[in-house]
């Protein structure tokens, strides 16, 4: 069993409503996501959000990301000096949404380069991460185009991208892998897996109806659903996938425990 143990608080979400229209979306959600340390490696975190489709995964985000205000509950991130939590601003983290958007009338190299100047870590070195990451995500040949020139699966690979090279801890990924043929899907798994070992603190938190393909990678998963007769979805179940021994492992998909947790997951949809 891999050797593990959490550290500081990176993410808090306390009691966070979301209401539209006197309908209750979200309720009471609370979670925390803990810095992992595993000795000799950095290790950020992968969280999967699973839930049925219309039950407020994409909500969550907007709540997370700082775009949505929520009605009630209040959402903390890590602050690094001094250490501390504060309320999340809008900006704080990357998000890349399931319908991504693109301004059309830049290039993608353009896109990239003004997400690139964000990023206070990378400065001087603009250009050439744009082309290792082109070059990664099959890209290098459509940086001089506009949007509309780009296929589905290109745009979206161009906004994660776009999320990467902004540099955030913390990742939102809104059904990263729909729209991806199964060659690029594994290249998109593999990259997503070297960001969050890039550094300690980077967070992904990957939405999607692949859960096979999540989970897989993921350390902790988390289920949004319904409690009956409440109005609202609300987390109600999380799973610790690190204490299954199921995190971090290449082949984990060829486990029993792998299968028997993906049922597991399945059955509270
Ligand atoms: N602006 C809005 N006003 C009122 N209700 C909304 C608004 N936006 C979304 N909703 C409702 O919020 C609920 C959650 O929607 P959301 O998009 O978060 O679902 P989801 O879990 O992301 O689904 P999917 O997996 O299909 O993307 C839905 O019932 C939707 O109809
Ligand atoms: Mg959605």
């Amino acid at each position: 069993m891999t050797i593990y143990s959490k550290g500081e608080t990176l993410l808090q979400v306390k009691d966070l409503s979301l209401i539209y229209d006197n309908k209750c979306i979200l309720r009471d959600i609370n979670f925390s996501i803990e810095d992992i340390i595993r000795p000799g490696i950095q290790q950020g975190q992968v969280v999967s959000l699973i839930g049925r489709s219309g039950i407020g995964k994409t909500q969550l985000f907007r709540t997370l990301s700082g775009l949505q205000k929520p009605d009630r509950g209040q959402i903390l991130v890590r602050e690094s000096r001094p250490w501390s939590l504060r309320p999340v601003h809008a900006g704080d983290m990357g998000v890349i949404f399931q319908n991504y958007y693109q301004f059309g009338w830049r290039t993608v190299e353009q896109s990239l380069m003004l997400a690139a100047h964000q990023n206070k870590g990378l400065m001087g070195r603009e250009a050439e991460a744009i082309l290792e990451y082109a070059a990664q995500f099959d890209l290098s040949d459509v940086l001089k185009r506009y949007p509309r020139q780009l296929s589905g699966g290109q745009q979206q690979r161009v906004s994660i991208i776009q999320q990467l090279l902004k540099g955030s801890d913390f990742l939102l990924l809104d059904e990263p892998f729909s729209g991806l043929d199964v060659c690029v899907l594994d290249k998109v798994v593999n990259l997503l897996l070297k960001v969050s070992l890039s550094h300690e603190f980077k967070t992904l938190i990957i939405v999607s109806h692949d859960i096979v393909t999540t989970v897989a990678i993921s350390d902790t998963v988390f289920i949004l659903g319904k409690q009956d007769g409440v109005e609202g979805s609300t987390i109600v179940r999380s799973i610790d996938l690190m204490e299954r021994g199921l995190a971090w492992q290449p082949n984990v998909q060829e486990e029993k425990a792998f299968g028997e947790t993906i049922r597991e997951i399945k059955a509270c949809l």
